[in-house]
């Protein structure tokens, strides 16, 4: 699965996506002042996020058999790496590897997009509760940018091959 997530990384052009997204200094050092990546509040929404798989039969069964310790604690990794808005190769392969792990876990394309819309109205109602409206304004702004980044990269595991693409 490296190999093929190597392989694929090479295919995406990260300055022109960073570019297209419109990720710049600006959204790194606002998504710096988000509270709830400081006080405990992404396992909060890990847990929530576990919960809310559960409700549904078909997530809950994708889900049998893993250790959901280890699930909750890549997670973290996962959302710390993609907030600190290092973006690099490194992250992009990472990015892809965990859209590998989707894609061969048979996590169906739609219920993946649904669960980055959880994530991203969570941490919006998280913002919402922590920070000054004005703060909010352009929080929830470099929030949406970084998580659609995520999602188109992780996807490209999904459906790069399908499509004859261009950076
Ligand atoms: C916002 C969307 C999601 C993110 C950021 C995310 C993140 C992750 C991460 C970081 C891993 C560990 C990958 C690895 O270490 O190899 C993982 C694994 C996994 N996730 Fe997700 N996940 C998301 C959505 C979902 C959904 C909707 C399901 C459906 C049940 C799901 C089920 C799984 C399963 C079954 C694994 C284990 C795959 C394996 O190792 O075989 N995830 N996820």
């Amino acid at each position: 699965m490296t190999d093929r997530a190597m392989k694929l990384a090479q295919r995406v052009d990260l300055e022109s996506r960073l570019s297209r997204f419109q990720i710049d200094g600006s959204t790194r050092t606002n998504l710096g002042q988000l509270k709830v990546m400081r006080n405990g509040g992404l396992e909060t929404i890990i847990a929530h996020f576990y919960e809310y798989l559960r409700r549904f039969p078909e997530t809950q069964a994708l889900l049998k058999g893993h250790n959901e310790d280890r699930l909750r604690h890549r997670q973290k990794e996962h959302w710390t790496h993609l907030f600190s808005c290092d973006f690099d190769q490194r992250y992009v392969h990472s990015c892809l590897m965990v859209g590998l792990a989707h894609y061969q876990a048979r996590v169906a394309p739609h219920t993946y997009i649904a669960a980055y819309s959880f994530f991203q109205s969570e941490l919006l109602r998280a913002a919402i509760k922590l920070h000054t409206p004005a703060e909010v304004e352009a929080l929830s702004i470099s929030i949406g940018k970084v998580i659609m980044l995520d999602m188109s990269i992780a996807l490209n595991a999904y459906i790069l091959d399908a499509v004859s693409m261009k950076p």
